[in-house]
């Protein structure tokens, strides 16, 4: 019989202990961090899926990159091999390192945005949404229709909608849409993935209108396997090779570091136009640093250029995809509402549907995420109203986001098949009880990315 089991395709070296606390001792931590899990301290927390964003498990190579780096300030060796490795991967002509995801779209949004101008997205991340939003643009999200439905098993349900943007692109007029933008995978779509023949499709229809096309590349290899093993004509080629075709349809690109480039802290911002690159540079020495080291250290540089070599292995990426869908399956088969087809780096409760008797206005995700730390210690992020949801200023009048999920974020090569099933085990525990889980309210919020510090209490 054919052995079936996809195993860690890692051994591990270095161990970090987890502190196991009671029920009692989590109660009174929610109360203290005003039932944010943002400020809940890491030591508290068991099994940690607030985000895979810099929390990777570095391989042993990226820790030797780390003595490896040259430390120089301008002309280190370790950025020449970080911008061959990037230009490699993606044939963009400027590689500008930033300390993360976010900094390269600050700099990019505070050339690019601008009042009456409109940035369209499959789907914005939060940062990038609050990059555009502060330089005074308005950020559009354009997720197909079958995006918003959790429980449709299809592929690719990260794709923007082509039509909506061709919509946008006629009513506003390319003269207030500076670029457009893709998220690969959709994050704040439940990590789908988009198809290479979306990303196409994009890509001519934005030259058709001469305005150019930016990948949010932070989770690229993940998209590039799902394209790999989904998408009609693609099994035969690498996943490398599926990248480099995926940015070959595009301008330039934002990245965060800290998702597929395995590594802790890091990003970059990239583009074919010279002009435009050197404006960014401008910015970068001004707020981040030299363009030879930009915001990191020149070991963050070595360890990011190998992580990026690393991330395209595909054992890892079989692996990886594997372990989240292992996940879905086995929640899917308890009943419990979870977003599918599995994602790639989260899996995604449907608050919505888990606590039908708490109206978005009361922050279903949020009381689920909090009822998690409860039950297991298990930190789960909100991904809903109270990340996306508004207030009308003017009336006062609340308006919910597209979806009420929690995510479960699996950061990459640190947790085992067996922490995986004791989160089944807890999220079961949760459902089973979930007629007892109480609403939330804000207490305090601050101006903006109010979830990362607002506090709140449960109702009743
Ligand atoms: N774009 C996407 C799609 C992201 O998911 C993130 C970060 C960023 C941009 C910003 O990158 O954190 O390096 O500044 N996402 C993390 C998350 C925070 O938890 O999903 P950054």
């Amino acid at each position: 019989m054919a052995i079936k089991t996809i195993i860690e395709p890692f051994r591990i070296k270095t161990v970090e202990p987890l502190r196991v606390t009671t029920r009692q001792e989590r109660e009174a931590v929610l109360k203290k961090a005003g039932y944010n899990l943002f400020s809940v301290r890491a030591e508290e927390v068991l099994i940690d899926l607030l985000t895979d964003s810099g929390t990777s498990a570095m391989s042993a190579r990226q820790w030797a990159g780390l003595i490896d780096g040259d430390e120089s300030y301008a002309g280190a060796r370790s950025f020449y091999r970080f911008e061959q490795v990037v230009k490699e991967l993606t044939g963009f002509k400027h590689i500008i390192p930033t300390h993360q995801g976010r900094a390269a779209e600050k700099i990019l949004f505070e050339i690019m945005g601008g009042k009456g101008k409109v940035i369209p997205n499959n789907t914005h991340f939060d940062t990038t949404r609050a990059n555009i939003e502060v330089s005074g643009a308005e950020a559009a999200d354009l997720p197909v229709k079958e995006a918003l439905i959790p429980s449709l098993v299809k592929d690719f349900k990260g794709n923007m909608d082509i039509t909506a943007l061709e919509r946008l692109l006629r009513e506003k007029g390319p003269e207030h849409i500076p670029l457009v933008m893709m998220t690969v995978t959709n994050n704040s779509c439940a990590g789908q993935p988009v198809s290479m023949g979306c990303i196409r499709r994009v890509s001519d229809l934005c030259r058709s209108y001469k305005i150019p096309f930016f990948i949010d590349a932070c989770r690229f290899a993940e998209n590039a396997w799902f394209i790999k093993t989904r998408e009609p004509g693609c099994k035969g080629r690498s996943v490398k090779q599926l990248a480099q075709e995926m940015f070959s349809y595009a301008d330039g690109c934002t990245m965060s570091g800290k998702k597929d480039g395995l590594v802790n802290i890091g990003g970059f911002l990239a583009m074919n136009d010279d002009e435009l690159a050197q404006k960014a540079r401008n910015i970068l020495i001004v707020t981040e640093g030299f363009p030879t080291y930009g915001g990191l250290a020149g070991r963050d540089l070595e360890a990011f250029a190998q992580g990026l070599e690393e991330v395209v292995d595909e054992d890892y990426l079989k692996y990886r995809i594997r372990s989240t869908a292992y996940v879905v399956e086995k929640l899917d088969a308890l009943g419990v509402p979870v977003f599918k087809p599995a994602g790639g780096h989260a899996v995604y409760l449907d608050a919505k549907a888990f606590l039908p008797h708490v109206p978005p206005q009361q922050y279903p995700g949020h009381a689920l995420a909090c009822a998690l730390y409860l039950e297991g210690g298990i930190r789960a992020c909100e991904i809903g109203s109270v990340m996306f949801g508004k207030t009308d200023p003017a009336t006062g009048e609340f308006q919910p986001a597209m979806l009420e999920m929690v995510r479960l974020a699996i950061p990459r090569r640190v947790y085992t098949q067996s922490h995986m099933d004791y989160v089944v085990e807890c999220v079961g525990e949760v459902f089973a009880q979930r007629d007892k889980i109480p609403g939330m309210r804000i207490a305090w919020e601050p101006p903006i990315l109010r979830h990362f510090t607002a506090r709140f209490e449960p109702l009743g």
